[in-house]
């Protein structure tokens, strides 16, 4: 677990929280910082597609908010939090593709926006990241970087760093228009828009990821490539996280 890490000083056991909007490079900057640090390395929106695909393969109608949420606090869910090999196991399947289907992105916002069930998932998270600051944890004890939309102010805002992520939103297309088309040419821009924009408005009605709330550093990563934006976060955690004095 050590053999990746740059050793920056920073304080162990670390707990980093970063939030952001869709495509705004969270997921690759969060795994490259936990991998550069030797931390465990948490996706949030994979829990809730995790919960998307397992709603709607019982046949639970998305607009039973009651079924819904029940069916997620029974939902047989391990998430492997190896930034190198992030992986999540549903019900013994290995889920990771069919979590990123067009299908289960098209409705993620229905059960991401269903109270009952952020309050089950914010309670796995918080137990998740409890679990990476002790040695029994997947990192040993060094920590974890856990990215998603409410994390540095719902799930931890006592996180030792919290970092919102942010770009343009002509950014933020561009880059999910290539991941998703191969090209960020006009067309495959405006097939993305839906993707992009109308998920985050709709993840907006419940979470508060677009403004940075007070003690959370903003990285606006518009005019950086994804090196230099890793960089930049490995130097707001160096700041915020200095190591601990030694005291004798
Ligand atoms: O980051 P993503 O696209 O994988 O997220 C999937 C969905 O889950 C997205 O609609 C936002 C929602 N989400 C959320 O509401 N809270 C989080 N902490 C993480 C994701």
């Amino acid at each position: 677990m050590t053999d990746a890490a740059t050793e920056l000083p920073v304080k162990t056991p670390l707990s980093i929280a970063i939030d952001g909007p869709s495509g705004s490079g969270k997921s690759s900057v969060s795994k490259a910082v936990a991998r550069s640090l030797g931390l465990s390395y948490l996706d949030t929106g994979a829990m809730y597609r995790a919960a998307t695909l397992w709603v709607t393969r019982s046949g639970i109608d998305l607009d039973d908010a009651a079924a819904v949420a029940a069916a997620v606090v029974a939902m047989p869910l391990v998430q492997i939090l190896d930034p190198l090999e992030p992986g999540v196991v549903l019900d013994g399947d290995d889920v990771a593709e069919a979590i990123r289907s067009t299908e289960v992105t098209s409705v993620v916002s229905r059960v991401a926006t269903n109270l009952d069930v952020r309050a089950e998932l914010r309670a796995r998270q918080r137990r998740i990241i409890e679990a990476e600051q002790r040695h029994d944890g997947f990192s040993a004890g060094r920590g974890i970087v856990a990215e998603g939309r409410d994390i540095t102010t719902v799930v931890a805002p006592d996180a030792d760093v919290r970092i919102l992520l942010t770009a343009s939103e002509e950014a933020r297309l561009a880059r999910r228009a290539l991941e998703v088309h191969g090209t960020a040419d006009a067309a495959s821009v405006a097939a993305t828009r839906d993707q992009v924009v109308r998920r985050d408005r709709d993840d907006s009605t419940v979470t508060a990821f677009t403004v940075a709330a007070d003690g959370v550093v903003t990285l606006d990563s518009s005019d950086l490539d994804f090196d230099q934006t890793v960089a930049a976060a490995l130097r707001i955690v160096a700041e915020q996280a200095p190591p601990r004095p030694v005291l004798n």
